[in-house]
């Protein structure tokens, strides 16, 4: 299998569509590579072995390339997740929010190239360390899960400096503007979410795909509550972005005090307001490019937004 700057290159979009637990099935991979970018397949932390065998199998017929990303922190629970991906041969797996040391032998033996998502110096050095292909600064303004301390820019100028190895940018990168400022900067590709969590392909439920797009980029909260809410063990260094509703509200900031108040009922209401798709309470995770996403689209047509990037890249040019 080629290594992670081949596959990168070969795109003729920059754009690798980030894995996304609920949003990212092997419909939106495969349409993603289909379109030019590279699709990911996000494995959440209460996935099934059914599930990961149905998307990947709807990406591996497509004939398309595509990728996988799991949750290291809760693979000790459930190690066949890894496995189940492994056997539709992704040609990049994510191993990020947590120790990617134990995996890395098996999906390097499939051929795989492996990347982490890194919200930190610290952890784009013990990345390094741990031997990783790549890596993926994905900095606080990013939707769902990762490290809410550092944005992109800050933390990609840093970790370009720290390493050879290719790097992705995510974390708010959702026009062409954005896609170029990453370019120029070193990254190799951008590392896409939240506007193709909209598009639709995505497994969003419709209401929520409307959310995002009427969100502003000053309607999003990075918040552990609905975690706590739900009783889900994340470890704590790790929140989400998320859309701002009623329970963000009173919740998002006090979650010393959720911790304490969580109950059997409030875990049971969150979790059938997800299923009622009732968004005063229901997480709806998106980053701060929610606000700039504006309208209902595929994910070929996000691909052809963000096209203009050479435009940019070129008019910044003259400053060579
Ligand atoms: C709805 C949603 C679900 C996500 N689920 C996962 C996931 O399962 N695994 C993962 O590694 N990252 C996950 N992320 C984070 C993305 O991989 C990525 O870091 C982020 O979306 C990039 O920032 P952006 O949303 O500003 O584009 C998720 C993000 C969103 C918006």
């Amino acid at each position: 299998m080629p290594e992670l700057r081949e596959i990168v290159a070969a795109l003729s979009t920059p754009i690798v569509g980030a894995p996304m637990a609920g949003a990212a099935g092997g419909r939106l991979a495969a349409a993603i590579s289909a379109g030019g970018g590279l699709g990911m397949i996000g494995v959440g932390n209460v996935a099934t072995v059914e599930q990961v065998r149905a998307e990947c199998g709807i990406a591996a017929a497509s004939g398309e390339r595509f990728g996988v990303g799991l949750m290291c922190w809760s693979l000790p629970q459930n190690p066949e997740l890894l496995d189940a991906a492994l056997e539709f041969e992704p040609i990049v797996v994510s191993l990020s929010f947590g120790d990617p040391r134990p995996h890395l032998a098996k999906v390097r033996a499939t051929g795989a190239a492996v990347v982490a998502q890194v919200g930190t110096r610290a952890e784009a050095a013990d990345a390094l360390d741990a031997g990783v292909d790549g890596l993926v600064v994905r900095g606080s303004e990013g939707g769902g899960h990762g490290r809410g301390v550092v944005s992109t820019l800050p933390l990609l100028q840093q970790v370009l400096d720290l390493t050879d190895r290719p790097v992705l940018a995510g974390g708010g990168v959702a026009t062409a503007r954005g896609l170029a400022a990453v370019l120029a900067a070193g990254a190799v590709a951008g590392w896409v979410g939240t506007p193709f969590a909209a598009c639709a392909e995505s497994l969003f439920r419709p209401e929520l795909k409307e959310a995002v797009i009427a969100a502003d980029t000053d309607q999003t909260v990075y918040t552990r509550a609905f975690d706590i809410a739900q009783r889900f063990d994340w470890p704590t260094r790790y929140g989400g972005r998320a859309l701002v509703n009623t329970f963000t509200t009173s919740w998002a900031d006090r979650t010393d005090a959720l911790q304490a108040a969580v109950t059997d009922e409030l875990t049971a209401k969150i979790k059938q307001a997800r299923v009622d798709a009732d968004l005063s309470l229901a997480p709806v995770y998106a980053g701060e490019s929610a606000g700039l996403v504006d309208r209902a689209r595929t994910a070929a047509q996000v691909l052809a937004d963000f096209a203009p990037f050479r435009d940019y890249l070129r008019a910044a040019q003259r400053w060579t």
